[in-house]
């Protein structure tokens, strides 16, 4: 798994998608419903999947402001197929720097995926506060949350979540990440500045046919866990070796926890 290559985005976009949380959805369509045109500003938008998963539930017409500080996964957004009614347009910004250019304008809502177990707890704050002050609507889809659910079950398997779940903590270009405890923390800062919270689990299930999504989810955390200096890597070597072997099998069944949450600022329609 290589960061956030176009192939990997790619290959988790299927299963992002039965992930949302549909009454999260919900809200975020509910609130728009009965309105003509919704401008939208999606966060760290990699490739577009947020337009994809989104547009055809909104009737609107819609105007997309995609930020992503990869130009080659904005130029892919760029380039996608449109869906009707929707028009969109690419900015080239790094989130941590500028995060309130990129909120600037008109804008009814603020969508985001995959991104808050990236940002510090000061960002998350700083978001919060951005968001609230224009009195925007702010939907973040697939926060990871630190539950992993692995079968059959090997006795590495605890030490390589540990170090995955450190791993996530490190910098990722906005500080130290909240990692595993970026859907708790959001939906906590977003309720403490006043706002209505919906938030349900998104978690990513993979079994046995999904072999290919979950070789790049084991290979990506046997690297991270080798990265934390925490697990010999013998150890690595063979917890990996054992899961490469389930998946090839079809004997391997994968949970990862997620959270969806929608912040309702109050006093918006
Ligand atoms: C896990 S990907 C999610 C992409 C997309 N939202 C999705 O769900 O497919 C994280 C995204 O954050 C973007 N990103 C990371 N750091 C950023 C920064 N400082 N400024 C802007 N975008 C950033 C990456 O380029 C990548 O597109």
């Amino acid at each position: 798994m290589t960061g956030f290559s176009a192939d990997w985005l790619a290959l988790r976009e299927p299963y992002d998608v039965s992930s949302r949380n549909p009454q999260v959805l919900d809200a975020v369509v509910t609130l728009l419903a009965g309105t003509n045109q919704v401008r939208i500003v999606d966060l760290a938008c990699g490739t577009g999947s947020t337009v994809r998963a989104l547009a055809s539930r909104f009737p609107a017409a819609q105007n997309w402001r995609l930020a992503d500080n990869d130009l080659s996964l904005l130029a892919r957004a760029s380039g996608m197929i449109k869906p009707p009614r929707v028009m969109l347009t690419t900015t080239p910004i790094d989130l941590n720097h500028d995060l309130e250019a990129a909120l600037d304008g008109p804008v009814d809502l603020v969508t985001t995926s995959a991104l808050l177990d990236l940002v510090s707890a000061p960002w998350l704050e700083r978001l919060a506060v951005e968001t609230l002050a224009r009195s925007i609507p702010f939907y973040a889809a697939l926060s990871y949350d630190g539950r992993i659910e692995m079968s059959p079950s090997h006795k590495v398997d605890n030490a390589i979540i540990a170090a995955v779940n450190k791993h996530q903590r490190g910098d990722k270009g906005f500080g130290a990440a909240l990692g595993p405890d970026a859907a708790k923390a959001a939906i906590a800062q977003f309720e403490k500045l006043g706002c209505k919270v919906v938030h349900g689990q998104a978690d990513w299930v993979a079994g046995p046919s999904d072999r290919e999504f979950q070789n790049e989810i084991f290979s990506g955390w046997a690297s991270a866990a080798r990265e934390t200096g925490d697990i010999e890597l013998g150890d690595i070597v063979e917890w990996l070796t054992f899961r490469r072997d389930q998946v090839a099998a079809g004997k391997s069944s994968l949970r990862v926890g997620h959270v969806d949450m929608f912040a309702m600022p109050s006093g918006t329609r």
